[in-house]
C-alpha cells in the first residue's frame, strides 16, 4: 500500500530520518531548509496527532574528507568529528528540531550494527567479490579512494574533480574517468595497485527496484525522486563496491583484510538502525522490522540514490526490513543568488545565527519553510528574510494575537469574555477555523509544507480581518456585549492558531500558550469550536515577533560581502598567472589609441545572454560599442560609468550592430569581467598610455 491510500489514521508508528551531515563542519541553512525543518515540521505534527513517532539524527563521521580535514590540522579524524558533532547537536537543539536521537556513527554500538549488517549479507552471498587495479600513492603508501584523488573530469573539464564526484557538473565519477588524476595527500602522479573489495550487485535487484520504486510508487513520490531513480534504473545498474581501502570507519568484520573499512555510504544509512538501537535498546526493531510502521527519508537531492536504491536494495538484501515508504527530497536553497559554498564560506551558518540573532529561531525556521525547495532551487536572501518576519510574522500573526489579548486585558481585565448571541458572521468565522486543522495537515502529510504554512497564516489572516470588520475599538461604550462576543471569537482563533502553528514555530506556540494560559493540546483539538472556555484567567502578555531593523540585515550582508571579498582574494592568490604574451616595440603599442570615455546609454542585445549595446562619449564621438558584459552589469547602473576605450580598432558587425571600438575589462578570480576604471577626474577624450 502507497502512502497516498495509508491515511494517518491507519499508520500504527512512524520511523522519520534526517539525512546524517558529515562532522567536518557546522550545518548551514541550505541543510535546515532542505532536511531538518521539513522532517522536524513533519514528526512534530504527527506527535501532535497522537502517532507512535522517532525522529532520528545524528553525525555522519567517516569518509574521506574527514580524514583529509585531520591531516591538514594535524588533528586525529576523531579530534575532527567530536569537534563539529558537539556543535552541530546543540544547534540543532537550540533550533528546536525534535530529534528523539541525534547520535553519531563513530560509537561502538554503530560499528557493531554496521559491521554484523555487513556480515549478515556476506554469509548469506550477498556479494561479489573482485580483485581490481586501483591508485595507489607510493609515497603514503595508501590506496586512494573517493576523495583522496583529485584530475579533470571528463565531463566538464573541471580540473578540480574528486574521485567520486566532480562538485562542478555534478557527475558521479569512478577514479578511473579522471583525466590526469593525482594523489589529494601528496599531489603525485599515482600508480596502480591490485586490492580485493566487496560490491553489492545492484543489477540483480533491477525487478525489484522496478516493480518497488517505478510501478509501486509512481503516483506518491515526488517527481524529482521519481525521475531520478528511473534514469538511474534505465541506464543498467552496476556493482557498487562497499569497502574501501583506509584506516578510517567501521572494520571488515572478515579476516585478514587489515586495512579495509565499509564505504562511508554504507554504514551511514545504517547509522539510522544503530541511533534507533540507542534510543530503544529493546523495543527498536519495531520501528525497522514491523510492517505497520512508516519509515520515511529526508533528504537532499544529492543523497537520492544512496537512500531510494542502494540503501533499500541493502535492506532487501538482509531480509527482515522495512523499506522506505517515501523519500521526500528536497531541491537546493541557494543565498543571495549564489550557490552555498563550504570552502567559499558563502553561507548563514546556524551556529552563528543562534548567536547573532538570538531568540529568532521561529524567523528562521518560518522564512526557510516558506521559501522551502521543495520543487526546485531556490533562494534565501536577508531582504526577504526582513520583510517576511515584519510583513507576515509581526504584522499578520503577531498583531492578530497582540490585539486580541490586550484588548481583553483592557476591557475584561485579562479573563476571556463570555460571548453573547452569534451574528451569521460569527459563525461562518468560527466555522472556517475549525477547517484549518484539517487541511493544514493534509498538506504536511502530503509533505507541502510551504501550503501548510500559507494555510496557517490565513488562519491569521482569518482573524485580522474578523477584527477589522467588526471593531470592537469603536463600539466599547455603546455596545460591550458585542465587544465580548467578537473577543471571544477572535481568542478562539489565536488558540486554534497555538495548535495549528507548533509544528513549524514551536518557540511561538509555547510563548501562546502561556500567554492563554492553555495546556498543550493534540491536533484533533483543533476541530473544536471553543479551547479557551469564558471567564478563563489568561496569562502575561508577551512580545511574540519584534520588528526586524535595517541594521540587522545590513550586518549580515556586509558579513557576506566581506567573505565574498576574502574568498575572491584567496582565489586571486592561488590563481596560476597566465604566462607572457611575446614582446611588442614601442612603435606597436603607440599605434594603439587609448581613451577615457563616459558610458551615455545602455541597453541588452535582444536574444543574447552576454551582450549589451552602450553608446559611449569618447572625446573624440559619441559612438556605438557592444561589450560581452551584460552576465557581470545591469544596463541601468551604467549610464555616466567612465571606462577605457581603444578607439581605433577597426568596426566589427556583432549581432548585426556595428561595434566601433572595445572597452578595457579585467578578469576577477571568479572569471567575472569588470571595468578597467580610469581615475574620477578624468574626462571624456584624455589620453591612456
Ligand atoms: O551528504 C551527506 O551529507 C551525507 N553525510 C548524508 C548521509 S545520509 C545517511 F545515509 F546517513
Ligand atoms: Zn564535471
Amino acid at each position: 500500500m502507497n502512502s497516498q491510500q495509508q491515511g494517518v489514521e491507519n499508520v500504527k508508528r512512524y520511523t522519520i530520518t534526517t539525512a546524517l551531515p558529515y562532522a567536518n563542519g557546522p550545518v548551514h541553512i541550505g541543510h535546515l531548509a532542505g532536511v531538518y525543518v521539513p522532517a522536524d515540521i513533519y514528526a512534530r505534527y504527527l506527535r501532535l496527532c497522537g502517532k507512535d513517532v522517532v525522529l532520528i539524527g545524528g553525525s555522519d563521521e567517516h569518509g574521506v574528507p574527514i580524514t583529509l580535514q585531520a591531516k591538514a590540522k594535524h588533528m586525529t579524524p576523531q579530534q575532527v568529528v567530536d569537534h563539529y558533532h558537539a556543535i552541530i547537536k546543540k544547534s540543532f537543539e537550540e533550533l528546536g528540531i525534535s530529534f528523539d536521537i541525534y547520535s553519531r556513527t563513530s560509537t561502538p554500538l554503530h560499528a557493531k550494527t554496521a559491521s554484523d549488517f555487513f556480515k549478515t549479507l556476506y554469509d548469506k552471498g550477498c556479494f561479489e567479490e573482485k580483485t581490481s587495479l586501483q591508485y595507489y600513492d607510493e609515497e603514503n603508501r595508501q590506496f586512494l579512494a573517493d576523495r583522496y584523488i583529485t584530475g579533470t573530469c571528463p565531463h566538464c573539464g573541471n580540473e578540480k574533480a574528486y574521485g567520486d564526484q566532480c562538485e562542478k557538473c555534478g557527475s558521479t565519477l569512478s577514479p578511473d574517468e579522471l583525466i590526469d588524476p593525482k594523489s589529494a595527500i601528496s599531489g603525485n602522479k599515482p600508480v596502480k595497485k591490485e586490492t580485493k573489495h566487496w560490491y553489492l550487485p545492484l543489477g540483480q535487484y533491477e525487478n525489484f527496484l522496478r516493480e518497488w520504486i517505478l510501478k509501486g510508487h509512481k503516483d506518491d513520490w515526488k517527481t524529482n525522486v521519481y525521475g531520478q531513480c528511473k534514469s538511474w534504473i534505465d541506464q543498467g545498474l552496476l556493482p557498487r563496491a562497499v569497502t574501501r581501502d583506509l584506516d578510517w570507519g567501521v572494520k571488515l568484520p572478515l579476516p585478514d583484510t587489515d586495512g579495509k573499512v565499509l564505504y562511508v555510504w554504507f554504514d551511514a544509512p545504517i547509522g539510522y538502525i544503530s541511533a534507533t538501537k540507542e534510543l530503544l535498546p529493546d523495543t527498536w526493531e519495531k520501528y525497522w522490522k514491523d510492517p505497520d510502521t512508516k519509515l520515511v527519508h529526508f533528504i537532499g537531492k544529492d543523497n537520492i540514490v544512496f537512500h531510494c536504491i542502494i540503501f533499500p536494495v541493502m535492506l532487501k538484501a538482509e531480509g527482515s526490513y522495512i523499506l522506505p515508504e517515501n523519500v521526500p527530497a528536497n531541491e537546493f536553497l541557494n543565498l543571495e543568488g549564489d550557490k552555498i559554498s563550504t570552502s567559499r564560506n558563502w553561507a548563514v551558518w546556524l551556529h552563528e545565527y543562534l548567536e547573532e540573532l538570538p531568540g529568532k529561531q521561529d524567523v528562521l525556521r518560518y522564512v526557510l519553510t516558506a521559501n522551502a525547495p521543495e520543487t526546485k532551487d531556490n533562494d534565501f536572501t536577508w531582504k526577504d528574510y526582513q520583510a517576511r518576519n515584519n510583513n507576515e510574522l509581526l504584522a499578520v500573526f503577531g498583531n492578530l494575537v497582540n490585539r486580541t489579548l490586550v484588548l481583553i486585558q483592557k476591557y475584561f481585565d485579562g479573563k476571556t469574555p463570555t460571548p453573547a448571541a452569534l451574528t451569521e458572521a460569527d459563525r461562518a468565522t468560527l466555522d472556517e477555523m475549525r477547517g484549518y486543522g484539517q487541511r493544514i495537515g493534509a498538506s504536511i502529510e502530503a509533505y507541502r509544507f510551504r501550503e501548510a504554512l500559507n494555510e496557517m497564516m490565513n488562519l491569521a489572516r482569518l482573524g485580522n480581518k474578523y477584527l477589522t470588520e467588526t471593531e470592537p475599538w469603536k463600539i466599547w461604550k455603546t455596545d460591550p456585549q458585542r465587544v465580548a462576543t467578537v473577543l471571544h471569537v477572535s481568542l478562539q482563533i489565536v488558540a486554534h492558531l497555538a495548535i495549528v502553528c507548533e509544528p513549524f514555530l514551536p518557540f511561538t506556540a509555547a510563548k501562546l500558550r502561556r500567554m492563554l494560559d492553555m495546556p498543550a493540546m493534540g491536533w484533533k483539538e483543533a476541530e473544536k469550536e471553543v479551547l479557551v472556555p469564558a471567564g478563563h484567567p489568561l496569562g502575561e502578555v508577551e512580545l511574540l515577533f519584534e520588528k526586524i531593523e535595517d541594521s540587522v540585515i545590513e550586518a549580515q550582508m556586509q558579513k557576506l560581502a566581506d567573505a565574498k571579498a576574502k574568498n575572491l582574494a584567496a582565489q586571486a592568490a592561488a590563481a596560476p598567472v597566465k604566462e607572457s604574451k611575446p614582446l611588442v616595440s614601442f612603435d606597436d603599442f603607440a599605434r594603439m589609441d587609448l581613451r577615457v570615455g563616459v558610458i551615455k546609454t545602455a541597453e541588452k542585445v535582444a536574444k543574447t545572454k552576454k551582450l549589451l549595446k552602450l553608446t559611449v562619449d569618447t572625446g573624440i564621438d559619441t559612438r556605438t560599442i557592444v561589450s560581452g558584459i551584460a552576465e557581470y552589469y545591469q544596463p541601468e547602473e551604467l549610464p555616466g560609468r567612465k571606462v577605457c576605450v581603444l578607439v581605433n580598432l577597426a568596426p566589427k558587425d556583432l549581432k548585426g550592430i556595428p561595434s566601433q571600438g572595445m572597452l578595457l575589462l579585467s578578469e576577477n578570480p571568479d572569471g567575472r569581467l569588470l571595468f578597467v576604471e580610469p581615475g574620477a577626474d578624468a574626462v571624456p577624450g584624455a589620453e591612456i598610455r
